[in-house]
């Protein structure tokens, strides 16, 4: 056992082997405003401390690698009002976040920016331009993502090069559908968590959770903590991952 260096929040004794890529799927910021009679947008906002918070435990303690589903492909279904709010918050949030993060933190988004207004995606693109040689904690942002979008394009540009003679169908491999996935240039999910008590993926990095250990709570996002994390760190280091191996 070791405890890792840094400005760590917990005193917990913290495992040797932590996970490399920590996905986060941030749900239940709508129950948790509706347990309080607040509107929905409300809980988003308390969701957004909590992401803060935890993304800088994970580069306090020394993970490489967080994801945060943000906003799935399927969420637009819902009520123009709640969209609306969200985008306000991340309006917000990006003109704010680069102090936030920091020295060491790289930004990513992962998944189709273009249905952004041009304001919310030119500050997307800036971020990551403005934040591409930090190497400390990279946190790859999951904005109107979904996986099965994600592995369609992926096929869509392989298809393309066979097309222009450029590669053959017999060398298509996995690696050829990884290496066109947003995800590329990124480790695959080691430990996916999910509050909120929904047992499910939801459509979140599906190709790259092949392998994933889970680990759900009932707590909901904007209640999360680093306490928190570090009870699913514990568990998850004392997993027995076989990848298929005995
Ligand atoms: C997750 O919280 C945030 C987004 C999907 C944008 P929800 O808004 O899904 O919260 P619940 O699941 O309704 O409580
Ligand atoms: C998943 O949560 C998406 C995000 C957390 C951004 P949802 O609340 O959209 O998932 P479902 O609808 O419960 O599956
Ligand atoms: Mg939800």
């Amino acid at each position: 056992m070791a405890i890792f260096g840094g400005k760590k929040e917990t005193e917990t004794q913290l495992p040797e082997n932590l996970p490399v890529h920590v996905g986060f799927i941030m749900d239940g910021n709508g129950r948790w405003a509706k347990k309080r009679g607040l509107p929905r947008s409300l809980g988003h906002v308390e969701g957004g401390k909590t992401f803060k918070k935890i993304m800088q435990y994970c580069k306090d303690i020394g993970i490489p690698y967080a994801s945060f589903y943000v906003f799935s492909t399927e969420n637009w279904k819902r009520p123009k009002a709640e969209i609306d709010g969200i985008l306000g918050i991340m309006r917000e949030y990006l003109d704010e976040v680069q102090q936030h993060l920091g020295d060491g933190v790289r930004a990513v988004f992962i998944g189709d920016k273009s249905v952004y207004p041009d304001d919310i995606r030119e500050k997307m693109i800036k971020l990551e331009n403005d934040t591409a040689h930090h190497r400390q904690l990279t946190v790859l942002l999951a904005c109107n993502y979904g996986g099965r979008d994600e592995i369609a394009r992926s096929a869509r540009e392989i298809a393309k090069l066979v097309q222009n003679g450029e590669l053959s169908p017999e060398d298509i491999t996995e690696q050829t559908v990884a290496d066109h996935l947003y995800t590329a240039d990124f480790p695959d999910v080691d430990l996916v968590i999910r509050p909120s008590g929904e047992l499910r993926l939801s459509n979140y990095l599906i190709w790259q959770c092949a392998y994933a250990e889970y680990y759900f709570t009932n707590v909901l996002w904007p209640d999360f903590t680093p306490q928190e994390l570090d009870k699913a760190l514990i568990d998850y280091a004392s997993r027995g991952r076989r990848f298929g191996g005995v």
